[in-house]
């Protein structure tokens, strides 16, 4: 018995030492952990159980047979985050480069087998090279396997993907199917094709790290959610946003019964917008002052900063919210600003957040590069987002919500619970200088003066509609409320939100415009 215990405990330890001390020191001089130190700093302490350690792959072909390590480049298993249950896969990167081989993938299947069986998150932490070079097709076969699962978990339970290493070739998909992806700035990259074959066919020259770091998929492409400075960064950040969410689609976020709220914030709402309805002002300085104090944790900070997304709580419990940004490009919606919008909607809908929009929005970004890029589709997908969504949604309105975005940004029609407005919104199909300019163009250029008569109209259309009081007597807003009444009439409306029960009519899906 002792013998055979001895035998146990040597291929544990042989097992945790993965791809050997060389490569392990070679991955800390990059500043990368381990995967098992990952694992250990991600999960609450001594919760990780793992499955699989001692899995090998099948393969013979070009000395593999000779390359055979206990756990096969994989750490996969469960543990808990905040005493609550999550299953998990960390990518080895010190054997074989973290390749992901049929064996491999066949581990991250069963935990995600497990989690979709037992409503709990999945979080992948990627780090690999990509497919396994020697095993050939069916190491591409092990991908499709987690494509479908990731898939068919969409809805079901929050994915997460902590990108900590190379991602390349079709490895990206799978983090890009799941929820939200993390980057950490200078050791990580992801893209589909990288910078070699970039130079052949396009003659392109750029670094990894331009074509596909963490910075570029941040600003540029929206391709990740969250950026972090190094490994431990990337982890924390993935539990605070853990605290958000629920386990599964069928369950509630978790409420902390303690929260704090700095009274002094409904005195400083009413400071926030400026005297003058053309200035700029930072939209986060509203939110900031409706929710619990340092609640609020933005999404997609640096991608089309001209709408703003993130999770808060109120009294406790988690909302999403969705505020136009009028700091950047004046809050406009365009395609981009559009598709982080709807996204973030149905990760909300999709998992029972209620969600929060604060609206200050001029119209839509006009100009051939949105058309011809097909700004109609993708702004059709922020209304069909908030259209289609059936958890509690409540809208104010702070200042602009002209034309067309303010049906977009969910209207009182769109399906909102509740509309409020301040008393500093105004609400009509657009500016007034432009009504002025289209409707009254006849009296306008009859007038002797003509600028004269066109400020005249311009003021009429102002006093007519630059308002929240012909949208509030249409019903079309609930109610007219001042700024420091905000947050109790939210949290008013939210709870007699709670038990809101709306069906969609029966279908297999709809088909958002993709
Ligand atoms: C097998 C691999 C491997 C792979 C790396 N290794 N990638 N083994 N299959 N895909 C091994 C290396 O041979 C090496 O083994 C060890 O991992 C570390 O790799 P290095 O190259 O020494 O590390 P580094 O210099 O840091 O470079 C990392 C890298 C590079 C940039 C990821 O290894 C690389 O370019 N790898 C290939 C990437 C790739 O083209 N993958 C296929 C993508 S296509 P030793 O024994 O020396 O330690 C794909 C299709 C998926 O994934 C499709 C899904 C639909």
């Amino acid at each position: 018995m002792i013998k055979k215990n001895h035998e146990l405990s040597d291929k544990r330890t042989l097992n945790r030492l993965g791809g050997g001390i060389e490569r392990i020191n070679k991955h800390h001089q990059q500043g990368k952990l381990t995967a098992r130190e990952r694992i250990i700093l991600l999960l609450d302490e001594e919760t990780f159980e793992e499955i699989g350690a001692f899995v090998e792959h099948r393969s013979s072909s070009f000395g593999l047979d000779h390359q055979k390590i206990p756990g096969d480049g994989v750490v996969t298993g469960f543990g808990k985050i905040h005493g609550r249950l999550v299953y998990v896969y960390a990518q080895d990167f010190t054997v074989l480069g973290g390749s992901l081989s049929e064996t491999h993938a066949a581990k991250i299947c069963r935990i995600m087998d497990l989690a979709l069986k037992n409503g709990a998150p999945i979080i992948g932490l990627n780090d690999s090279g990509g497919a396994r070079i020697q095993e050939g097709v069916v190491s591409l076969s092990g991908y499709s396997e987690i494509f479908f699962r990731n898939t068919r978990a969409s809805g079901v339970v929050p994915q997460l993907s902590l990108i900590m290493g190379p991602c390349a070739g079709g490895a990206v998909y799978s983090p890009a199917l799941t929820d939200f992806v993390f980057m950490v700035e200078d050791t990580s990259y992801m893209f589909v094709t990288g910078p070699n074959v970039v130079k052949t066919v396009t003659h392109e020259e750029v670094s990894s790290e331009d074509l596909g770091g963490a910075k570029t998929h941040a600003e540029r492409s929206g391709v990740n959610h969250f950026v972090a400075g190094n490994d431990v960064e990337c982890l924390k950040k993935a539990r605070t946003l853990l605290t958000y969410l629920p386990q599964n689609a069928y369950e509630d976020a978790p409420k902390p019964s303690v929260f704090e709220f700095s009274p002094e914030k409904l005195e400083r709402i009413e400071t926030v917008l400026p005297s003058n309805n053309g200035l700029p002002y930072d939209c986060r300085r509203v939110l900031e002052c409706l929710v619990d104090d340092h609640s609020f944790f933005e999404v997609q900070e640096d991608y089309a900063r001209n709408i703003v997304i993130g999770f808060a709580r109120m009294e406790g419990r988690t909302i999403g919210i969705v505020a136009n940004q009028p700091a950047e490009l004046a809050g406009v919606l365009d395609i981009n600003a559009s598709r982080k919008g709807a996204r973030f909607v149905r990760f909300c809908d999709s998992f029972n957040i209620p969600l929060l929009i604060i609206e200050d929005v001029p119209g839509f970004l006009p100009g051939t590069d949105q058309e011809w890029n097909g700004i109609i589709t993708h702004g059709a997908k922020l209304l069909y987002a908030f259209a289609e969504a059936t958890v509690p949604r409540i809208t104010v309105i702070t200042r602009k919500a002209y034309g067309g975005a303010y049906c977009v940004m969910n209207s009182k029609s769109l399906g909102a619970d509740l509309s409020f407005a301040w008393p500093t919104a105004e609400i009509a199909v657009m500016g007034a200088k432009g009504a002025a300019e289209i409707i009254f163009r006849k009296d306008i250029l009859s007038a002797t003066d003509t600028e004269k008569k066109w400020k005249e109209k311009e003021a009429e259309y102002a006093d007519t509609f630059a308002n929240p009081y012909r949208a509030a007597e249409r019903g079309i807003v609930d109610d007219v409320i001042f700024p420091r009444e905000t947050r109790e009439k939210l949290l008013r409306g939210f709870s007699m939100l709670e038990k809101k029960a709306e069906n969609l009519p029966l279908k297999k899906h709809g088909n958002i415009p993709l």
